[in-house]
């Protein structure tokens, strides 16, 4: 859908706006099919994934209107969605499940897709809708979820961030008292929770990894905005670190990102807290041990990112990754760039330090593209970055322009 043409960039420098974290709006989007009351959703990032959530939600019977980056969505009357090709483009639109069976009892779609970074099946989304008294039939690639919803004890095998949230917005409505055990918790699990109780739902133990829920009647409207991007943070501060500039990362929360911050400051990146944000200077030097978990443990959505960082690092730099079993598909990339990377299972070495070529480089997921895009900064020579399956824009609002903005030489062709 795009190429990016990247050349070698100077320090960047400058100011730069974070915006509304992607994981945090859809699911927010899809918890207000939990009423028939308006609810309006502030500083909407303006991304394709967005634009497929909002029109899922149409397909769902959910009306809305945007006003300049505030989205008003009114789900009166909710049905299944029927559209395929939708469905499967996009993992997150499995976030409809739990609000349609709670609110209708009942929820017929297709198996979800999204990035290929894994299986990424959802069988703990189903067991565990199936402990709140739903029944689950599947037929090829349908799923079809039906039945009232009765608060139970449910323990999940993995911390899982998609079945955390479709669980508890289920349990919202369900009968009686919902405990989720072993749930993921993850800042933007904490928003949709905050959003939820705007909305009326009672929910303890929010930002932990235990869960209680207890259903109610009926959900109304509310009015939310959701916190700002820490991936997007995250990507931009690599970048800053990649080319040993000084960056004012506006609206960051560092509290949501300490596991990347401290990361970077061990290679001797300097983080500052700062009163519009947070700052970031200075350049990664060390190579480093990195290892993906679930919050607060490392983000896999900043390994790649990172990864780029490394290969310009002198000494051996390793990465686990334990939360997806094929998300290192930017590897053949970065060293068609001339980094030397070598993969075993989940484990991926970095030999850091070679210098770094232009070439033609291709975007196999969302922050594999991330990842090009700031390899290329330090690239001698043009990187062209085809993205023809446009998922730089699934997830970033813009992220070249920001680069720009702050002195790198990147450039978009339709
Ligand atoms: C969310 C994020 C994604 C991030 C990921 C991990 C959104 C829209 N996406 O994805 O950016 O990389 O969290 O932080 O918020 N799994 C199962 N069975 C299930 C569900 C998951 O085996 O029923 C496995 C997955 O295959 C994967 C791992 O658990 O290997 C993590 O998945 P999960 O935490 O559910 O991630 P997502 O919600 O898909």
């Amino acid at each position: 859908m795009a190429d990016y043409r990247i050349f070698h960039s100077p320090r960047l420098s400058g100011e730069v706006w974070i915006g509304t974290a992607k994981n945090a709006v859809l699911p927010i989007m899809a918890a207000t099919l939990l009423t028939g009351e308006e609810c309006v959703i502030h500083k909407m990032p303006a991304l394709t994934d967005v634009k497929n959530m909002l029109r899922l939600l149409q397909l769902c019977g959910a009306g809305d209107r945007m006003e300049k980056d505030t989205a008003v969505i009114c789900a009166r009357n909710v049905q299944n969605p029927e559209d395929e090709g939708l469905l499967r483009s996009m993992r997150a639109s499995v976030l409809v499940l739990g609000p349609l069976v709670a609110r209708n009892g009942e929820c017929a779609f297709s198996m979800p897709g999204g990035c290929a970074i894994g299986q990424r099946p959802i069988d703990l989304h189903l067991k565990g809708l199936q402990k709140l008294g739903a029944k689950v039939e599947t037929d090829g690639g349908q799923i079809r979820v039906t039945g009232k919803l009765q608060g139970a004890n449910i323990y999940l095998d993995f911390p899982s961030v998609g079945a955390t949230e479709n669980l508890v917005m289920a349990a919202t409505m369900a009968r009686g008292l919902t405990r989720i055990e072993n749930a993921a918790k993850e800042p933007e699990i904490t928003d949709l929770c905050h959003f939820l109780v705007a909305m009326g739902a009672r929910i303890a133990g929010i930002g932990t990894n235990n869960l209680t829920v207890e259903g109610v009647e009926e959900m109304h409207g509310a009015v939310y905005t959701p916190i700002p991007d820490r991936i997007e943070a995250g990507t931009l501060a690599c970048a800053a670190a990649m080319t040993e500039g000084s960056v004012l990362l506006q609206n960051a929360r560092s509290d949501h990102m300490r596991a990347l911050l401290f990361k970077l400051a061990e290679s001797g990146v300097i983080f500052q807290e700062d009163p519009k944000g947070l700052r970031i200077r200075g350049r990664a030097r060390r190579p480093m041990e990195v290892r993906t978990l679930s919050y607060p443990g490392f983000p896999t959505d900043m390994q790649a990112p990172l990864m780029a960082v490394t290969t310009q690092l002198n000494g051996l730099s390793v990465f686990v990754e334990t939360i997806f079993e094929n998300r290192f598909m930017h590897v053949v990339e970065l060293n068609r760039l001339g980094a030397n990377i070598r993969v075993e299972g989940q484990l991926a070495m970095v030999q850091g330090g070679k210098p770094l070529t232009g070439a033609q480089v291709t975007a196999t997921d969302l922050r594999a593209a991330a990842s090009l895009m700031i390899a290329g900064l330090a690239t001698q020579g043009e990187t062209v970055l085809h993205d023809g399956g446009g998922h730089l824009m699934r997830g970033y609002d813009g992220l070249e322009e920001k680069l720009r903005a702050l002195g790198a030489q990147v450039h978009k062709e339709a």
